[in-house]
């Protein structure tokens, strides 16, 4: 059985889930739901990244201890999830007993392998980025990304060989053996491994909310280092909790869905650490685009900041996760506006496909009081939902998951061209009772595709619509049939009516 490990990045917990988050996790969620209904056997792991400063400051300023004040983030995360419908195999904490020993298990190894080393450290630290920002990315002696002004810090700290690796990186990256889409970022990154590469300090004197190093009590793991660890401990990797099943065959993962701010981690950093562990390293990174509101980058001191339940109490879960997803191409920074992703969802979602379906199955009832023998499907729509089939898996294959939706709405936006072409009220009138039921036959293949097509974007419309097929059995049998051969069948000849699928927004 073909396999396919995909992550999500681990988030903060100083902050409660907004539009990026989900945004990343809807990307993972949709890709999770299309390899498990191909048949591949597989892993969806997310989870939130617990330890260093910034976690403990936000807990000092809650007046809470850093554990207790997780726990309430990590509940906000999960319910969140839950509204989304996001199906993940599992959440990991990095606070987790087991994650804690991976972490410590592979600083050991690299340990071994003589890549960690103590030295003397100071540098500018952006707590908001959890990193050192070296001089030429300071904007005004600012963080570039937060605006703010970095701390001098001055320690002895352990430091990983990150230089040792730079060419093996740089060629697996090359080869495409390690894989980073959009090329853009992976064309930026190869420019960065072009240039001096430092070793990095991976341990922290000063503060105690983190891993204790294995072969020094006195200092903590770079919050960083542990978080990436998650990637490992989430699938039990080195079989460390015996209550969990052995995962370890999902190893190497398939895809890291991330941000295109933490990149560097991913492409650079990660790949050297699994390197002197010796683990094998991850195929693919998928680097997103960045979010501005209304035109504006967003910030809780501009008070834009979108959550996800704003969204679902204006568009419901499966639109939600239909125009989050869609909202710009994935590989760019896009603008996310309320009033926009309600114009496409009228445009879209209720005049297009939902009208489509609307109108079908009113006609059914009227004409056929619910009750046809469908006949084949004819050439011309078989050939458009061939078509839609097509366009639909190659966006999933290259990871343009934006233009999937786009591809089902002009197969419905054509059905709902070719009901005005056939006229089939005039066909009802004239008593052309054969014609009017090849033309809602071919209607009726057309938005059991779509339903079909739509499945691991918007579940819940596309069991409402195999519903009123009865068929709800035959749905990921369904699927696979149409991706893997293009084919489509009606089992019954009784349909139930349809409620309105999306009711149009102001
Ligand atoms: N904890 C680290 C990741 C460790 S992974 C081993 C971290 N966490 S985070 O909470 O800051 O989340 C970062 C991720 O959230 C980004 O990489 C991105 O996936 C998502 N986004 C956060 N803000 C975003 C936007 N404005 N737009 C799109 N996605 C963004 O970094």
């Amino acid at each position: 059985m073909k396999k396919f490990y995909l992550t999500t990045p681990i988030y903060y917990v100083n902050d409660e889930p907004h539009i990026g988050h989900t945004y990343t996790t809807i990307l993972a969620d949709v890709l999770a739901r299309y390899y498990k209904l191909l048949g591949y056997d597989t892993f969806f792991l997310t989870g939130t990244d617990e330890h260093g400063a910034k976690i403990y400051e936000a807990a000092l300023k809650n007046n809470m201890d850093p554990k207790s004040f997780c726990d309430t983030i990590v509940d906000k995360f999960k319910s969140a999830w839950q509204s989304l419908e996001i199906n993940y195999s599992r959440f990991i904490r990095t606070t987790d007993e087991h994650h804690e020993k991976t972490v410590q298990l592979i600083l050991k190894k690299i340990y071994e392998q003589g890549d960690i080393y103590k030295a003397n450290y100071e540098g500018l630290y952006c707590i908001q980025c959890e990193r050192y920002i070296p001089d030429d990315e300071l904007v005004d002696g600012l963080c570039p990304d937060h605006n703010i002004k970095p701390i001098l810090q001055r320690e002895e700290n352990y430091f990983f060989k990150l230089s040792k690796y730079k060419e093996v990186v740089y060629n697996k990256i090359l080869s495409g053996e390690l894989e980073i889409f959009p090329e853009t970022r992976r064309n930026e990154i190869l420019g960065k491994l072009q240039l001096k590469l430092e070793d990095i300090s991976i341990s922290r004197k000063h503060l105690k909310w983190g891993i204790p190093v294995p072969f020094d009590q006195q200092q903590t793991v770079y919050v960083w280092i542990d978080a990436l660890v998650n990637y490992l401990s989430g699938i039990d990797f080195f079989n460390i909790s015996l209550e969990t099943l052995d995962m370890k065959h999902f190893w190497p993962c398939d895809l890291h869905i991330i941000g295109k701010d933490i990149l560097w981690f991913h492409a650079v950093i990660w790949p050297a650490m699994l390197l002197s562990a010796g683990v094998e390293l991850p195929r693919k990174i998928l680097a997103h685009g960045f979010f501005t509101v209304e035109g504006k980058k967003m910030s809780k001191t501009l008070g834009n900041v979108i959550r996800p339940k704003e969204l679902l109490e204006i568009f419901g879960v499966d639109a939600t996760r239909l125009l989050v997803l869609s909202s710009f191409p994935v590989g760019s920074d896009g603008n996310f506006s309320i009033i926009e992703s309600k114009e496409k969802y009228n445009k879209e979602l209720a005049d297009n496909f939902g009208n489509l379906v609307s109108r079908t199955f009113a006609m059914l009832s009227k004409y056929f009081n619910n009750e046809i023998v469908p006949t084949e499907c004819s050439s011309e729509m078989k050939h458009t939902i061939y078509e839609a089939v097509n366009s639909y898996k190659s966006f999933f294959a290259e990871l343009s998951l934006d233009k999937i939706p786009d591809a089902i709405f002009s197969l419905t936006s054509y059905a709902n061209k070719y009901v005005q072409m056939k006229s089939p009220w005039i066909v009802a009138k004239e008593k052309r009772k054969d014609e009017l039921i090849s033309i809602l036959s071919d209607l009726l293949y057309c938005i059991k595709a779509s339903a079909l097509l739509f499945y691991p974007i918007m579940p819940n419309v596309t069991k409402k619509i195999v519903e009123s097929f009865n068929e709800t059995e035959y749905t990921e049998f369904d699927y696979k049939k149409l991706l893997e051969e293009k084919t489509i069948t009606i089992r019954n000849h009784k349909f139930k009516p349809v409620d309105i699928l999306f009711k149009k927004l102001k």
